[in-house]
């Protein structure tokens, strides 16, 4: 967490006037106060209609709060289009909300080679039956980013609507809602440098008709309809303090650093024998994520290998079981996953790179 966040937490916590929303006091208004101007914070941020952002504890169980409110309005028949190279905190609520229905549930493939969404074969998949496609912003462990604009027009084209994971876009790119044009769109504040947490815009219209489900007490109209219970408020303060380092930090220059920083990651892993990247091999619509594998040498063994020199990487599948899937690597460990953020440098990646090195000529 930034330096700025865990102060807000701490300062909120301790400030000692803080108590609940919805009361006539000061410590009771100062809650109001701070959950309206978090969502003004996370409207400006993330470019959208700050009466459609939810704040809750993480994307995982906001997505599966919505799709549950979704499960009700589908039918049997109906269809929702998924991709193979999502998270599966974004297909896993879709497919049991299919199920409850009876509804479809289909997964849009990549290509194994490329890392690239299976554009034509997503075109394929989106009919008249389609009522939502949930696209990833970018993959958490190939870092391929589709073309969302293109995505939400061909979905809206055919009366779907659109639902965003930008949990792994979010720190990497910046996100502009009502550019995009989608109708929900989750995020995670610990990916970018604020607590454990969970954001979720949705287009305030569609907010009003879902069937949540809720205490007879709590509000029936705006955000407070979808973030059950008491919100945690030091966590939200936080919240707000890292989304406005984002924006005074600018994210362009974050792409910008970040880029330079992976250029030479990506380029090295790539030209060093007995290494695999998987995913693209190059730095067009990718997040500066990379997953690779080591000849000889299961996925665990090299995340305990770099882990002993001081390297945090993760390995296996990072909860995107289908990319693994879909690349082959289910049955062998699947992937080593390395990637840049605002504190990794150049020294870092020149660590990783000689580690890997040394272990691949071992
Ligand atoms: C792309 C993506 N989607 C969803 C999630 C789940 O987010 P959360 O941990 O907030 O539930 C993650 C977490 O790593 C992720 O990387």
């Amino acid at each position: 967490m930034v330096d700025v966040a865990v102060n807000a937490m701490t300062d909120w916590a301790s400030h000692g006037s803080n108590a609940n929303t919805g009361g006539y006091f000061d410590a009771a208004n100062r809650c109001d106060a701070l959950l309206d101007s978090t969502r003004s914070v996370l409207g400006d941020f993330l470019g959208a209609d700050s009466s459609g952002i939810c704040l809750g504890a993480n994307m995982t169980t906001m997505t599966f709060a919505f799709t549950r409110a979704i499960a009700q309005t589908l039918k049997p028949g109906d269809r929702i289009v998924g991709t193979r190279l999502d998270h599966d905190a974004n297909i896993s609520p879709w497919r049991i909300a299919c199920e409850t229905a009876g509804a479809e549930h289909l997964l849009a493939p990549f290509d194994p080679q490329t890392g690239r969404l299976d554009m034509v074969a997503l075109e394929e998949l989106i009919n008249e039956r389609t009522k939502w496609v949930a696209v990833t912003g970018a993959s958490n462990l190939i870092g391929t980013m589709p073309d969302l604009k293109a995505i939400i027009a061909l979905a809206h084209k055919h009366g779907a609507r659109v639902f965003v994971d930008a949990v792994h876009l979010t720190p990497h790119q910046p996100i502009n809602i009502r550019e995009l044009g989608c109708d929900v769109l989750a995020t995670s504040p610990y990916k970018w440098y604020g607590p454990h947490a969970g954001v979720m815009y949705i287009d305030p219209e569609l907010l009003e008709s879902l069937p949540i489900a809720k205490v007879r007490p709590a509000s029936n109209t705006g955000p407070r309809k979808f973030e059950t219970g008491t919100p945690n408020f030091e966590c939200i303060a936080a919240v707000q303090a890292a989304a406005r380092f984002l924006i005074e930090e600018t994210m362009e220059r974050i792409v910008t650093s970040e880029q330079a920083i992976f250029a030479p990651l990506l380029e090295g892993l790539l030209a060093t024998p007995g290494v695999t990247v998987w995913g693209p091999h190059d730095l067009v619509a990718r997040t500066p994520t990379v997953s690779f594998t080591v000849d000889s040498l299961t996925p665990d063994r090299v995340a305990q290998e770099l882990a002993a020199k001081k390297i945090a990487v993760w390995s296996g599948d990072s909860y995107a079981m289908e990319v693994v899937a879909q690349l082959g690597l289910t049955n062998s460990g699947g992937v080593v996953r390395a990637g840049v953020a605002r504190y990794v440098d150049e020294n870092d990646v020149k660590h990783l790179l000689s580690t890997i090195r040394g272990l691949v000529s071992r």
